[in-house]
């Protein structure tokens, strides 16, 4: 197995894969486990793992952090073993005191909703599903961004993006909560460009959405592209429509969310829309009409 990774790390555009069952005996044992047992043979070290694969996807762990690779683990993990996998961690203080927890049934990672989009200007970016292991990348896309954005999504000056934070955005069920990132590319280096947000309300059966584009990524389509994948994802998993705050300045987020269709009701108050947009409602040519 070393001779077949290395070389494959080695040869021109070669990647060393791991491919593996996330359990064995009829689903009874995890094969992705917190530590091995003394004595267990190690035969591909850490320096030279690059891919690891499930049947619950892929883990790229080279170069990673301690911290990153065991998240990413856990994320290929059968999701019976990944709550128990997550409290080994903290244990052992591989991940942070304060990770999120997961439920006893955590979520299955809707592949279905990973697309490339075409830009405006050409080039062609990647969407999916945001995962646990994207703190460090949504981090970076934090820093990069102008005062201006930070105001327009978080309604007031935030400067930091500290962990604690960040865990809020990672808390995702991929039903009630759902969250969709932009990347450069579907590569392992690729950067983090946009990310839209849904979180149902189960006394209303709408739920708020929220957007952010870097700006050097704005208008070039992937604000639209992601309304068009959020309220897919939303209908499929019964929400009944969106609400979301808007403050009065911001036609790019009032325009994404005028234009796509359904008939978007807004009420004004201390200077920010509360819109309102139900999801059986189309307007058509400034007209309203029945969803099909
Ligand atoms: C608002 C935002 C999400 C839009 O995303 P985007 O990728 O820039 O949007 P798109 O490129 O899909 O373009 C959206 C539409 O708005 C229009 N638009 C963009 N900026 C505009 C402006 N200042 N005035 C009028 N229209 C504008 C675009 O022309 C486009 O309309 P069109 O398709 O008819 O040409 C993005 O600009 C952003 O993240 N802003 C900062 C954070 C924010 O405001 N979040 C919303 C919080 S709810």
């Amino acid at each position: 197995q070393v001779d077949f990774t290395r070389g494959a790390a080695r040869s021109p555009g070669g990647k060393p894969i791991i491919a593996l069952p996330s359990t064995a005996d009829d689903g009874t044992i995890s094969r992705i486990v917190p530590f091995l047992k003394p004595g267990a043979g190690v035969v591909t070290s850490r320096g030279d793992v690059h891919y690891v694969v499930t049947e619950y996807g892929t883990a790229y762990l080279h170069a990673k952090t301690i911290r990153e690779r065991a998240m990413a683990l856990i994320q290929i993990a059968h999701p019976r073993f990944r709550p128990w996998l997550v409290a080994e961690a903290k244990t052992r203080r591989l991940v942070y005191a304060d990770q999120i927890e997961m439920r006893i049934q955590s979520p299955v990672y809707p592949e279905q909703l990973e697309r490339w989009v075409d830009l405006r200007d050409g080039s062609r970016a990647f969407m999916r599903p945001l995962k646990m292991t994207d703190e460090a990348r949504l981090r970076e896309m934090f820093y990069r961004l102008s005062d201006e954005s930070i105001h327009y999504r978080f309604f007031n000056m935030i400067k930091s993006m500290p962990h604690e934070k960040l865990q809020t955005f990672l808390h995702v069920d991929y039903e009630a909560d759902m969250a969709l990132v932009v990347l450069t590319s579907a590569g392992q280096d690729a950067e983090i460009v946009a990310i839209a947000h849904y979180s149902r309300d189960p006394r209303t059966n709408f739920a708020d959405a929220s957007f952010l584009v870097r700006d050097d990524m704005q208008g070039k389509g992937i604000g639209t592209a992601l309304m068009h994948t959020l309220v897919e994802s939303a209908r499929a998993n019964g929400v009944g429509g969106f609400t979301a705050d808007v403050l009065m300045g911001n036609h790019g987020m009032l325009r994404v969310f005028h234009k796509h269709g359904y008939a978007v009701q807004s009420t004004l108050q201390d200077g920010a829309y509360r819109l309102r947009i139900p999801f059986t409602k189309k307007r058509i040519r400034g007209r309203r009409a029945q969803a099909k």
